[in-house]
């Protein structure tokens, strides 16, 4: 566990880690990668004391009725109200229950997809995680289109669809969520307050149009268990970032875990710029102490997994 152990010096100092980028830290080779399956079990079995995954992706139904008042989970003294449209949509039971599979990809979304021809690789795994709502048919080749869950913030509503203003917005997103089926469509609704009008507006969006996409709420205590587990293991992280959060809720059902899409940097290893998100202009201070995530920190901690076998990371092309 010692080597889980990153100093808060090095994830401060913006300068180090760019140098640091370029230099062996950051480096891992996909040729002749192993899985190590009695670290991913003694991994799974450490988790599984912070939280259960399966319980914790979602709050269910018979957990609240209507009119029910919640407090969010990162403040607080700010209350949400359970609203009828809102309990409608919970599920009845978690939409993770006995499911397992042989090889998941969880895809963040950085700009070092972009040419990475990863799109066939990871649409081959059994499950598929995608974050924040990210577009994938322009994209397909780079990043596929398979989406067995997707998270979508709430503020998502506001960056990606206009804060559905007018009717071309709500439209698109309509469209959007019509082509996941009946995937899980994951929303944080319960984290601050700021979000709810989107969420409600999302909630009747995909009950007028009968969506069948399955929404999930996590639960008020995943966020605190998956920052204990990290923080135990020597990794002081602020607050998960979706990307870990899915890696960590993952362990759980997956055997073998592959992340494409990591990578929380301006520039590739060869000095080349990198966007922050592959689909839009987005700009991201990753070095912010003002930023809610430690994003680099969280990638040399998985990067050190992947090194010991626990996971699969690639930042590379796949072919
Ligand atoms: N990510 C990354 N490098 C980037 C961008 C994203 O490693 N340049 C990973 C992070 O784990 C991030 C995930 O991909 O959580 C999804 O990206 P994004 O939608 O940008 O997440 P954010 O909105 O930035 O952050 P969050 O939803 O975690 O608050």
């Amino acid at each position: 566990d010692g080597e889980l152990y990153l100093s808060r010096s090095l994830v401060n100092s913006s300068d180090k880690i760019i140098r640091k980028a370029g230099s062996s830290i950051f480096q891992h080779s996909v040729e002749g990668w192993k899985i190590n399956s009695s670290l991913v079990l003694e991994i799974r079995k450490n988790i599984l004391r912070f939280l259960d995954a399966e319980r914790d992706v979602s709050v269910v139904k018979s957990s609240f009725k209507p009119g029910d008042v919640i407090h969010y989970v990162l403040d607080r003294r700010r209350t949400l109200n359970i609203s009828q449209d809102l309990h409608s949509l919970l599920p009845e039971v978690s939409p993770m229950k006995n499911r397992r599979f042989k090889t998941c990809a969880v895809v963040g979304n950085s700009g070092i997809l972009l040419d990475s021809q990863c799109g066939k690789e990871i649409d081959s795994h059994n499950f598929v995680i995608r974050c924040n709502l990210a577009p994938v048919v322009e994209f397909a080749a780079d990043v596929g289109t398979k989406s067995d869950f997707i998270t979508m913030n709430p503020s998502v509503v506001q960056r990606a669809f206009g804060g559905f203003r007018n009717e071309s917005d709500r439209e698109k997103f309509v469209h959007r969520l019509s082509m996941l089926n009946d995937s899980v469509l994951w929303i944080p609704a319960f984290m601050v307050k700021g979000g709810e009008k989107h969420v409600e507006w999302v909630n009747a969006l995909i009950l007028k149009n009968k969506l069948r996409v399955r929404t999930a709420y996590p639960s008020l205590r995943l966020i605190h268990a998956v920052r204990g587990y990290w923080l135990t293991n020597k990794v002081p992280i602020k607050r998960p970032s979706t990307g870990l959060l899915m890696y960590t809720l993952a362990t759980r059902f997956c055997d073998e875990i592959h992340l494409y899409g990591f990578w929380p940097f301006p520039k590739d290893l060869n000095g080349k710029a990198v966007k922050y998100h592959y689909y839009d202009d987005l700009k991201y201070r990753y070095f912010s102490n003002a930023s809610p995530h430690r994003m680099p920190l969280e990638f040399k901690t998985l990067n050190v997994l992947h090194n010991r076998g626990a996971l699969k990371l690639t930042t590379g092309k796949c072919v």
